[in-house]
């Protein structure tokens, strides 16, 4: 693309406000700002995200945060060529209040308006982080969702498998809760599995037997469940050592399954024949430094490029948004439909829908 384009992006589907500017100017994006409201302690007390809570946040801070990222760019409004705003999927009152928001800007100002999926936003963030070129498998790893992702295109993704019940980063936070640890469970697991024999417990790895790239994670929480309560029921408490060996061996236990499905992914993703084939990794279980060693030790097995963008644009954030956004004015798929809110949006609704995939209502 020749010419400079620069978009806001703005999202608001679950307990993050976010606002960015990006701009694609020739081949290299660059993100000019990218601002975000965590809710974090809004929702602490209640062990899980509140939507009412959620979408009441969203709106109060929504303008501050779209005010801070023009300026943090160094930007008005004349300076934009288009506004992206997440569609869905996600917490319903949230996604509004990013959308009436986006819809106020374009009324005002007459710049077009991009609406994305969220799922979309993660997926693409590889091309924005690192250039990569279509196609590209991409695995999304979050506390509400999981997914192998064959990314063909701005608007062509097919999945290859998903998990049929929670979502990795559910099932730490699960598991943390089990264990009477902080929320977000994952990073508390991880640390609390740090010296921890991740062989003492031999938990099960859901649907290995399965050839296809489909994951479960709800059984694993209950053998975890099982595991501690038999603990406690013979020592009457659990240790540290116990602790750290029950986290340890939950965590290994994704990471096998994470790293198993993944070999059969990118056996079907080159099928595809990339000629620089590459697997991308994204969401917030991406951090896990177990699994993502792993997962990296996979693609080196495979003889394919690994891909893990910063941790702050794996989490939910606006910039990638805007570079969606960029993404589909530069592919010419935006038109006049007005941008309708959903609260579920399937990446590629040609494929059936995976029961229960994912916490429901949850962060993507
Ligand atoms: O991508 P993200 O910020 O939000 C969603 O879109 O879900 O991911 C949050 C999830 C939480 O479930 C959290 O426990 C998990 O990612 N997570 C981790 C780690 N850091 C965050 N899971 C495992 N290990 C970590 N170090
Ligand atoms: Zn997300």
């Amino acid at each position: 693309m020749a010419r400079s384009i620069t978009v806001l992006g703005l999202e608001s589907s679950c307990d993050d406000t976010a606002a960015a500017v990006v701009r694609l100017a020739g081949e290299k994006p660059a993100i000019l700002s990218s601002i975000v409201f965590g809710q974090t302690e809004l929702h602490a007390a209640f062990g899980g995200v509140v939507p009412e809570i959620a979408a009441r946040a969203h709106a109060e801070k929504i303008d501050i945060c779209v005010e801070q990222a023009l300026a943090e760019a160094g930007l008005g409004l004349a300076d934009l060529d288009a506004i992206a705003v997440t569609a869905g999927p996600g917490l319903i009152g949230g996604v509004l209040a990013g959308v009436m928001c986006a819809r106020g800007i374009a009324a005002a100002t007459g710049l077009p308006l991009v609406g994305i999926n969220h799922l979309a936003g993660h997926a693409l963030t590889p091309r924005l982080t690192d250039g990569l070129d279509f196609p590209y498998l991409a695995l999304l790893v979050s506390g509400g969702h999981c997914q192998f992702l064959i990314v063909r295109g701005a608007d062509s993704f097919h999945r290859l498998g998903g998990t049929i019940d929670d979502a990795p980063g559910e099932a730490f936070d699960k598991t943390a809760k089990l264990l009477g640890l902080a929320q977000p469970g994952g990073p508390s697991v991880e640390r609390a599995a740090r010296g921890g024999d991740p062989d003492r417990f031999r938990f099960p790895r859901p649907l290995l037997d399965r050839a296809d790239c489909n994951l479960s994670f709800s059984g694993l929480k209950t053998a975890l469940l099982r595991a501690r309560d038999a603990l406690v029921a013979e020592r009457g408490g659990l240790s540290l050592a116990d602790r750290a060996d029950l986290c340890a061996g939950f965590q290994a236990a994704v990471a096998d399954v994470l790293a198993e499905k993944s070999r059969r992914a990118i056996a079907a993703y080159l099928a595809d024949a990339a000629a620089r084939p590459h697997f991308a990794v994204a969401g917030g279980v991406a951090a896990n430094a177990k699994i993502r060693a792993r997962l990296e030790a996979v693609c080196a097995e495979a003889g394919i490029g690994f891909c893990a963008p910063p941790l702050a644009l794996c989490t939910d954030n606006a910039a990638m948004i805007a570079w969606a956004g960029i993404e589909r004015l530069a592919a010419g798929l935006t038109g006049p439909e007005e941008i309708v809110a959903r609260p579920r949006w399937p990446l590629d609704p040609g494929r059936p829908a995976l029961l229960g995939a994912g916490r429901k209502g949850a962060k993507a």
